[in-house]
């Protein structure tokens, strides 16, 4: 059984009230108590500006980017502070050389933050392809008519062999966010770098729930608001060192050498473009957010995120053999738990329609949130997301709800 004592991260961080279970961090997630805290201290200086010198204004996204890195693996040189995913694959779109008949490859359904950027660039010639990643994939109008994955779904292969000389980039979500199937990085990164295509990563569904090693993409985006824990209004955008080199500078102010250094003129405008993650930021920096976001981050590093994914794990594991034996789930159990044993499917629980639509996943959210359950549904999924921060109450009452269901 799960023990309270031992939760990666304590209750008491957060202002969750008891008699409530927040199972959508795959939506939004509960921002600590501290990143609120030093949100609030970074406006109370904003209201007496004389006592927020320069350097220490310098220091905020500074330490941004430190605990970015110390949480992802990398170095803070690699990381670019955004505002969004969407604005981390923005910039990926727009400073890379892809032109007239490159293509751009995706999985059908991807979150649009992930479509959109690609789309961006058909006015430059540049194809975008969708590739389904298992029969009877589906998305778009037709979301509802699609077959989950099954249990011996193969994304990798699919994608692999889906490659053309012309496919350049390779974009994909690292969880994807309806059925929370995990997709290998290692092998993706493998088989994409042998015929030398970029394999970006949208990360934003196992960010601050799954470890990640880095060292398998080109370049990975995450928005901050979810398994991050930190304010909306921010993203991360990491780069390998090869590939920030053959982006183009954005043309920011803030991304050439000396940039912050008063005693330099600033028309000086003899300066060499940066070549860490700075070459792409925008201006100056939201000190109120990163404050908060720094502190986010700060509390999912000294908890770990390994202690958070083998927490999340027993939830899911736990949660789904419970549905093995509720009539309404029995068989959606049976493909997650085969799906869990495989590695594909981690704090994301995404319980299928199985034929019975959106207004039964409707009504499943109604009774929840009678209860004090707070979950979501998208694309004909039912979304359980576990994360540090659940304890054995929340497993018990989201058990409790589901097994209410009429077969
Ligand atoms: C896979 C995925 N990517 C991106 C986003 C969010 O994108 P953005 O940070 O641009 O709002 C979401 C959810 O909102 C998502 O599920």
């Amino acid at each position: 059984m799960l023990c309270v004592m031992h939760l990666p991260l304590s209750r008491d961080l957060f202002t969750l009230p008891r008699d409530l279970t927040w199972v959508m961090h795959c939506a939004e997630g509960p921002v600590p108590i501290r990143a609120a805290d030093a949100a609030h201290a970074f406006l109370t200086k904003e209201l007496a500006p004389w006592t927020l010198g320069v350097e220490e204004w310098l220091k905020i996204p500074q330490r941004a980017r430190a605990e970015a890195a110390r949480l992802l693996g990398a170095e803070a040189s690699q990381v670019t502070l955004t505002h969004s995913t969407s604005a981390a694959l923005t910039i990926l779109a727009q400073t890379l050389a892809l032109g007239p008949g490159d293509e751009v490859m995706v999985p059908r359904g991807e979150f649009p933050s992930n479509a959109w950027p690609w789309r961006a660039l058909e006015s430059r010639g540049v194809l975008f392809r969708e590739v389904p990643l298992w029969p009877g994939h589906t998305s778009g109008a037709a979301c509802l008519n699609s077959t989950p994955p099954p249990v011996d779904v193969d994304p990798e292969l699919r994608l692999l062999e889906a490659l053309r000389p012309e496919t350049k980039l390779l974009a994909v979500s690292w969880v994807r966010f309806q059925d929370g199937l995990t997709l290998d990085l290692p092998r993706l990164y493998d088989g994409c770098r042998g015929r030398g295509v970029i394999l970006a990563v949208d990360g934003i569904q196992g960010a601050g729930t799954l470890p990640i090693d880095l060292s398998v993409t080109d370049a990975f985006a995450t928005g901050v608001h979810k398994g991050l824990l930190a304010p909306q209004g921010h993203g991360l955008l990491w780069t390998s060192d090869a590939l920030r080199a053959a982006m183009h500078p954005m043309g920011s102010w803030m991304s050439v050498a000396d940039a912050d250094l008063g005693s330099r003129p600033y028309t000086d405008l003899q300066r060499e473009w940066l070549t860490d993650g700075r070459r792409f930021e925008q201006g100056g920096q939201h000190g109120l957010g990163l404050s908060a976001l720094t502190e986010s981050l700060r509390v999912l590093n000294e908890a770990t995120v390994t202690a958070i994914r083998a927490h999340t794990h027993e939830l899911t594991q736990a949660l789904l053999q419970a549905l093995r034996r509720t009539p309404a789930f029995e068989a959606e159990a049976a493909r997650l738990l085969e799906l869990f044993a495989r590695g594909r499917i981690h704090h994301l629980v995404g319980l299928h329609h199985h034929g019975r639509g959106s207004a039964f996943l409707n009504a499943l959210l109604e009774t929840a949130r009678a209860q004090g359950i707070y979950a979501t549904a998208r694309e004909g999924y039912l979304r359980i997301a576990w994360h540090g921060y659940h304890d054995e109450t929340d497993l018990e009452r989201v058990c409790h709800w589901l097994q209410g269901t009429p077969a």
